[in-house]
């Protein structure tokens, strides 16, 4: 058997994907069809590029919440695009990122007709194929932190079973945690879980020491300045922090030398060090990578062994945010 296809037969979570990175090619070109062609065929082409500058890629997502996606309908169908695909691939769980302030505020899609469509194609995936989705909203840390205020103020006033925790996503570069305390402090208060993106564009290691200490995240999202700081290693090491770790999307892979990028990514480091990590996909579409050559790429990038693999399915376990009962039946 090949390592793909060992990597296919594993059953999965995801905990670290966003849904609009999630959009195939096939569909963003009618979507840009539908819109009047406002990307022209060559930059749609473009975007489904492993490697693209994180501006590239990040920048796709607001063409997308302010020209592309139109209606409740679309992130309907989108959803079902996502989870079908995680199928294919043995994902049998995934908590998604989406961000309500773009979708409601330049999509101009009321929150609740946006997470009511994403519920329903949850809902129904579930029925026909038995994966499970589950919400998680992101924080866009370029908006304001009462844009991030406004979106937990929606959380609350449209609950539902399935929208489960909040993240922060976008660049991190210029916009640090700390802003979003007061909204991640109420969410937390609200029951909701946290996570937040930390450390993945080289920002020093304190953007990660925050959102574990300050923010105290659930889990970090990329998290790779974690290894420039061996004290705070040893708080993750002892306290079992998950991170979520992305082999094709990260600040390092997109500036590292061709050449050396396997051997000098943090990743590899952050496994060696025994910290828990989860692999996962980030933007499946735009960086053409999949659940199972995203958990291959451990391999044969990072020199992981199938030991490793096992211990990054137990990671999932760990790190996902279901009742403990679940977390027995999948171990
Ligand atoms: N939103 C979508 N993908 C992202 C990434 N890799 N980093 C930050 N925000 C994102
Ligand atoms: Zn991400």
């Amino acid at each position: 058997m090949s390592l793909q296809d060992f990597c296919r037969g594993i059953p999965k979570v995801e905990l670290h994907c966003h849904l609009y990175g999630t959009i195939c090619k096939e569909t963003l070109t009618e979507l840009n069809e539908r819109a009047g062609r406002p990307f022209t065929l060559r930059q749609v082409d473009g975007f489904y590029i492993r490697g693209d500058k994180p501006v590239g890629v990040l920048s796709i997502f607001r063409g997308l919440e302010s020209q592309l996606i139109t209606s409740a309908r679309d992130l309907y169908r989108i959803t079902c695009e996502y989870l079908e695909r995680c199928k294919l691939h043995n994902v049998v769980y995934s908590e998604f990122f989406w961000n309500p302030t773009g979708t409601v505020l330049d999509a101009k899609i009321p929150f609740q007709d946006a997470q009511d469509a994403i519920l329903k194609a949850v809902d129904e995936i579930e029925k026909s194929c038995g994966v499970v989705g589950r919400l998680v909203c992101a924080i866009d840390r370029e908006a304001s932190p009462e844009k991030a205020e406004m979106m937990l103020d929606w959380m609350l006033q449209y609950p539902a079973a399935k929208t489960i925790g909040i993240g922060i996503d976008y660049r991190e570069t210029g916009h640090p945690p700390h802003l979003f305390a007061e909204t991640f402090k109420k969410a937390k208060q609200n029951g909701y879980k946290l996570t937040a993106h930390a450390g993945e564009f080289g920002e020093p290691w304190n953007n990660v020491d925050f959102v574990l200490n300050d923010l105290q995240v659930d889990r970090i999202d990329h998290g790779y300045t974690v290894i420039d700081n061996p004290a705070l290693v040893q708080q993750c090491l002892d306290e079992n922090v998950i991170f979520t770790v992305v082999p094709t999307n990260s600040y390092y892979l997109r500036t590292l030398d061709p050449a050396e990028w396997a051997q000098k990514h943090p990743i590899r480091k952050m496994v060696q060090l025994g910290l828990k990590v989860h692999p996962n996909t980030d933007d499946p579409a735009f960086h053409l990578v999949n659940p199972t050559t995203a958990w291959t790429m451990m391999v044969e990038c990072f020199g992981c062994t199938i030991d490793d693999l096992g211990r990054f399915c137990q990671n999932g376990i760990e790190g996902a945010w279901v009742d403990s009962e679940t977390k027995q039946k999948w171990r």
